[in-house]
């Protein structure tokens, strides 16, 4: 497959479109980025990389974040994971708190915030410095020493976090929080923030369209069936509300985030990021949709 001549191509045809979406500014700190950037990197399942654009710029991961602490924990503790954090779609918004009443403190997923902020309490109880930890397992998956953390993004999420604040008490109140909420949402802040480039994002997301082993050092990272069950998640729970939509269009497990990075795996084919900051009302990136689209379009194939 022309890889990069389809990536080009896409490339040219969506900078072209008119309604690109707004930037998030909830984190001023994110709202300061060049609403412009744009890229996108694809590896393909022999690690070849085609790229364009912005590929190699870092951004804030934001939610992408979710998949890999959510990885992390269920690699350590199994389907123990499941009595904390459901596997359903939630069809609302990301940072919804309706259903966490009637439903006792359990959060539908672990890619909407609630589930989110139960991944990390479960990350501070199983690792003794959670935050050094995953951020190790991310650089080693990823073969960059250069992602961090960004101090500032995570401080401005949290001097405006009253949702995630909300969630994380309420959730305690069920006794599904074992942490201090202000330990938990340090963590979940810090994940969010996490930056690299396109081009990490599709070598880190490996793992996931190639069974669970790491292609290059063939290290088993998670069983096929957990493999399977990350993919599941992504598939349906990966763009919140827009779930239903992505699979209607593209027909690939993804993740967004606020940063305006999109990720997709097609298992045993490739992977693909995208970067654009300009979101739509669901809060995902509209250009990393619009490339999406045209990339299964284009190759006619989707895991469907
Ligand atoms: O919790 C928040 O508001 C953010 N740090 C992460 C949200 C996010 O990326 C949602 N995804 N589209």
């Amino acid at each position: 497959m022309e890889y990069q001549k389809i990536i080009n191509t896409i490339f040219d045809e969506v900078k072209q479109l008119k309604d690109k979406g707004n930037i998030a500014d909830y984190i001023p700190e994110l709202a300061k980025v060049n609403a412009n950037k744009f890229g996108i990197a694809l590896i393909d399942n022999e690690q070849n990389i085609y790229k364009t654009g912005d590929a190699n710029e870092h951004f804030s991961i934001q939610s992408i974040s979710k998949v890999l602490s959510t990885a992390l924990i269920f690699s350590k503790i199994g389907n123990e994971l499941w009595k904390r954090v459901g596997f359903e779609p939630s069809g609302n918004s990301f940072n919804s708190l309706v259903q966490l009443e009637y439903e006792n403190g359990i959060p539908r997923n672990p890619f909407i915030n609630a589930g989110a902020l139960v991944i990390a309490d479960l990350m501070l109880e199983h690792f003794e410095n959670p935050k050094e930890y995953f951020l190790t397992f991310i650089r080693e998956l990823a073969e960059n020493n250069t992602i961090n953390y960004n101090e500032k993004v995570a401080q401005s999420e949290r001097e405006n976090g009253y949702r995630n604040a909300a969630l994380v008490n309420f959730i305690k109140s069920f006794n599904n929080i074992k942490n201090h909420p202000d330990d938990v949402l340090d963590f979940y802040f810090y994940q969010c923030s996490i930056e690299m480039s396109c081009e990490d994002l599709a070598k880190l997301f490996q793992v996931f369209a190639n069974n669970g082993i790491v292609p290059k050092s063939k290290f088993q990272f998670l069983t096929t069936s957990q493999c399977k069950r990350i993919n599941a998640l992504m598939q349906m729970c990966g763009f919140y509300d827009q779930a239903g939509e992505f699979t209607f269009k593209v027909g690939l497990p993804g993740k967004s985030g606020v940063g305006g990075g999109v990720v997709a795996i097609f298992p045993n084919y490739y992977t693909v990021a995208v970067w654009s900051p300009k979101l739509n009302k669901k809060g995902n990136s509209y250009y990393g949709l619009e490339t999406l689209e045209r990339l299964t379009t284009i190759t006619e194939a989707s895991i469907f």
